[in-house]
């Protein structure tokens, strides 16, 4: 089967060329000027359309048990909402709980996803209980084609890792080639500013975001930075959301060290002002690390130019507002921590491109070549180029939507953007070579999906 998708402006890391891409089976073939080839079993005409290889969201947590419940999207909901939105692969995590193998984990994980995707996906692994044993078996993990290893400074009690416990791992990472991805926030100080907060009976959940100050995300980055640098392990700072922060990682990449960050479309749109929605409508965006205050924004989309931070990812962790937010009604500490996003990154990074934030170039490098490279998937994924998958968006920089939770496909009963007017809209989504999306509505199957085994970062040399 092959298909000619011919007329469009192909995007890359550079920017925009005029030219044909060919597909067969389920890789691309050939990429020409125009017009060189003319036939096809299939011929989708992408006149006036960008053309760029699909999304890769590196940051997902479907079917999370977290917060007392679990996340609403299941690998099969959640991939086809992705897919919607021009995102082709993710990258979930496995979770260690305490007192449990990571091996075992790593079985439960493929029970859920395997079979279940709508695209194809790969896995990091959650580190919550660092053992002799837990050490060997990251081993086995990069065997397994599980190459990045998350470990938490907050949460303490559920995921938290003590500095010493870091350091382990992370000498682990060093000797292995892996990356240690860190939520970085000083949990311990965090959980007293809200047991303070409680008590003072500042219970709504702007008080999540306020008792998580800016600086102890700060103080986390650094301390984080330090210890990767004694111990020599790469490092990947998950959701930055602070200017402080972004600081440290820039600095630490000024001095040449493998530290790099991504952020979340959540930061970049929304702010504090959100959480103090009254009604407690600001659960809805109770996430960790919070919404910031809304100056920080300008310097996130400042690093996103500048590759301080490389990737954009949604940490899409998504709980219906109705019967989970609800769960901290009365105790901002109790309402579940995510928000659904998976479906709309491509679109509100595109946003980016139209309120001149950044270049095409940079919107085609930070939602699928880096993280691609990033997480050992390329030249498979994140381009468009001979021999790569046929992992293919066909946009409409031109069409106008509107973002609500009526009309769009994740399993969450609210949009964090419900309202928002954007330009610009996927068409068409090819994964590997199979229409999954068209203008006729969602053409795969949760069947298609196949696991990524991946490589290690490709930016270590
Ligand atoms: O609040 C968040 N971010 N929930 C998902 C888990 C995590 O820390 O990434
Ligand atoms: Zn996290
Ligand atoms: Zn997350």
């Amino acid at each position: 089967m092959t298909t000619l998708i011919k007329g469009g402006q192909v995007l890359s890391t550079t920017g925009a060329s005029l030219a044909d891409v060919l597909v067969d089976g389920e890789k691309i073939i050939a990429v020409t000027a125009p017009g060189v080839f003319t036939e096809a079993d299939e011929v989708i005409d992408a006149t006036g359309k960008y053309v760029l290889p699909g999304g890769i969201d590196a940051h997902t947590h479907m079917e999370m048990p977290f917060g007392g419940t679990h996340s609403v999207d299941t690998f099969g909901t959640g991939t086809t909402a992705a897919a919607w939105g021009g995102t082709t692969t993710i990258i979930d995590f496995a979770v260690q709980a305490k007192g449990t193998s990571v091996l075992s984990t790593l079985d439960k994980w493929h029970e859920k996803a395997d079979g279940n995707c709508a695209i194809d996906y790969g896995f990091h692994m959650i580190i919550s209980d660092v053992n002799d044993t837990s050490l060997k078996e990251m081993e086995a993990c990069i065997d397994g084609g599980v190459t990045s290893f998350k470990m938490f400074m907050a949460y303490p009690g559920v995921f938290y890792s003590t500095d010493g416990e870091i350091l382990l791992a992370m000498q682990k990472a060093r000797e292995t080639g892996s990356t240690i991805m860190m939520h970085a926030e000083n949990g311990i100080a965090i959980d007293q500013l809200a047991a303070q907060a409680y008590a003072a009976g500042r219970i709504e959940p702007v008080h999540h975001s306020l008792t998580r100050p800016p600086e102890l995300e700060g103080e986390a980055t650094s301390r984080a930075i330090t210890l990767a640098k004694v111990t020599g392990s790469p490092l990947y700072i998950v959701h930055l959301s602070a200017a402080q922060a972004l600081a440290a990682v820039a600095e630490a990449r000024n001095e040449g060290q493998n530290v790099f960050a991504e952020t979340c479309p959540q930061y970049l749109y929304l702010s504090i002002e959100d959480m103090a929605k009254p009604d407690f409508e600001g659960a809805k965006y109770v996430a960790s690390p919070p919404l910031r205050e809304k100056s920080h924004q300008t310097d996130l989309w400042k690093g996103l130019r500048t590759n301080d931070l490389s990737v954009v990812s949604t940490d899409h962790c998504p709980f219906c507002f109705k019967d989970q937010k609800e769960l901290g009604r009365g105790d901002f500490r109790a309402i579940p921590n995510g928000m659904p996003g998976v479906e709309h990154r491509m679109d509100l990074l595109h946003q980016g491109v139209v309120a001149g934030e950044i270049s095409l170039g940079r919107w085609v490098e930070t939602c699928s070549t880096t993280p691609a490279r990033m997480f050992g998937l390329y030249p498979q994924k994140g381009v468009i180029a001979p021999g790569s998958d046929a992992d293919i968006v066909i946009y409409d920089p031109a069409a106008r939507q509107t973002l609500s939770a009526e009309t769009h496909h994740m399993n969450v009963d609210y949009s964090a953007y419900e309202g928002l007017e954007i330009t610009g809209k996927v068409e068409t989504v090819l994964s590997r070579g199979r229409v999954v999306v068209s203008p006729s509505g969602f053409s795969g199957s949760t069947t298609h999906g196949k696991f990524l085994s991946r490589g290690l970062n490709q930016y270590l040399i």
